[in-house]
């Protein structure tokens, strides 16, 4: 740990002439390392824990890294606890994937008053002083539902009735801001779009199933519903066990299911015609936040804003050898 490094050769200064020993921390391997605080939002999806490993096969003691990683459990106090606890422990970095955009402030000024950058990965916060952060590296979400809301678009071109049913991730993340800020505006643009519900899925299998299975029981016909935007791959599983125990058949013929993240079972889907369109969520960040940290070691001040390129894909685009590739 540099800072722990930096401190014991300050103590060994100030020691040195009352003859006290220095008690410095680990062996000088352990001291070259750049200690990494890094708060994850949790293991809901399948593209969190994609996120995670990606991660920690990064920030290795090998490529030099010590990684003090923290599972916040769904919890943004979970986060915020963990970020002062990596003040406390000095770290020379913290690695921050906000599980919402509000209630970052006091938090990151501590970090700052601390002289420990904070880079955020994956989501974002909405803070006043853009300056409490030193980088956001992730997915432009707006741009991910735009794509969504345009493949919709294409496909009913004749102004049939679009029943759309959209379920939504964790209220106030930057990813379901986005992308249901996509779709809003296009049912707001399409007079033969109609919204039949907003169901909270929270990015999570479990709780759509639940939710979902509700909805289509109080639904009176099977026909009512074209759509199901699902803002990740764990609620699109969750909508189409519910849809189909419902009797619903998933497809171009039925109800087609939009969803984000396109992990390998997605697209698996996708390719054998439950899930419609997969619109891609890159979760393989670790690369580009070392590259960024390594930028920040030289000296250099990192792109502010980077947003990672992500594909669409429906049946068309996809070969089983192209999901076998995948690794996540
Ligand atoms: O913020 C990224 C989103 O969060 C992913 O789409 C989702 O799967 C995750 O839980």
């Amino acid at each position: 740990m540099r800072r722990a490094l930096l401190a014991a050769l300050l103590a060994l200064s100030l020691c040195s002439a009352c003859g006290a020993k220095p008690n410095p921390q680990g062996d000088s391997a352990e001291e070259d390392l750049i200690v990494v605080g890094m708060s994850q939002v949790g293991a809901e999806s399948d593209w969190r824990v994609a996120n995670s490993e990606s991660m920690k096969a990064v920030f290795t003691e090998e490529n030099g890294y010590r990684l003090l990683f923290d599972d916040a459990r769904q919890k943004q106090e979970n986060q915020i606890t963990a970020i002062r606890k990596f003040i406390q422990q000095q770290v020379d970095y913290i690695v921050l994937m906000p599980i919402s955009e509000s209630g970052w402030d006091s938090v990151l000024q501590e970090a700052r008053e601390a002289g420990i950058p904070v880079i955020l990965v994956d989501r974002m916060v909405d803070v006043e002083d853009e300056s409490l952060y030193s980088a956001h590296i992730g997915s432009d979400f707006l741009r991910e539902g735009t794509a969504a809301v345009d493949w919709i678009e294409s496909a009913y071109p004749d102004g049939e009735p679009v029943r759309i049913v959209h379920i939504h991730g964790t209220l106030g993340s930057t990813a379901q801001l986005g992308r249901t800020a996509a779709l809003e505006e296009a049912v707001a643009c399409h007079e033969n779009w109609e919204l039949l519900a907003r169901l909270d899925g929270d990015f999570t299998q479990a709780k759509t199933y639940e939710v979902m299975t509700e909805y289509l029981a109080r639904l009176s016909g099977r026909e009512d519903v074209d759509v199901v935007y699902c803002e990740n791959d764990n609620i699109a599983f969750g909508a189409l066990q519910a849809l189909e125990e419902g009797g619903y058949v998933c497809g171009s013929d039925g109800v087609n299911v939009v969803t984000f993240d396109a992990t390998r079972n997605a697209l698996l889907d996708c390719l054998n015609g439950r899930i419609s369109l997969a619109v891609e969520c890159n979760p393989l960040l670790g690369p580009l936040v070392e590259e960024t940290i390594q930028a920040m070691e030289m000296g250099r001040m990192p792109e502010k804003q980077q947003y990672v390129e992500e594909r669409v894909f429906t049946a068309a685009q996809l070969t089983t050898a192209l999901i076998e590739e995948r690794v996540y």
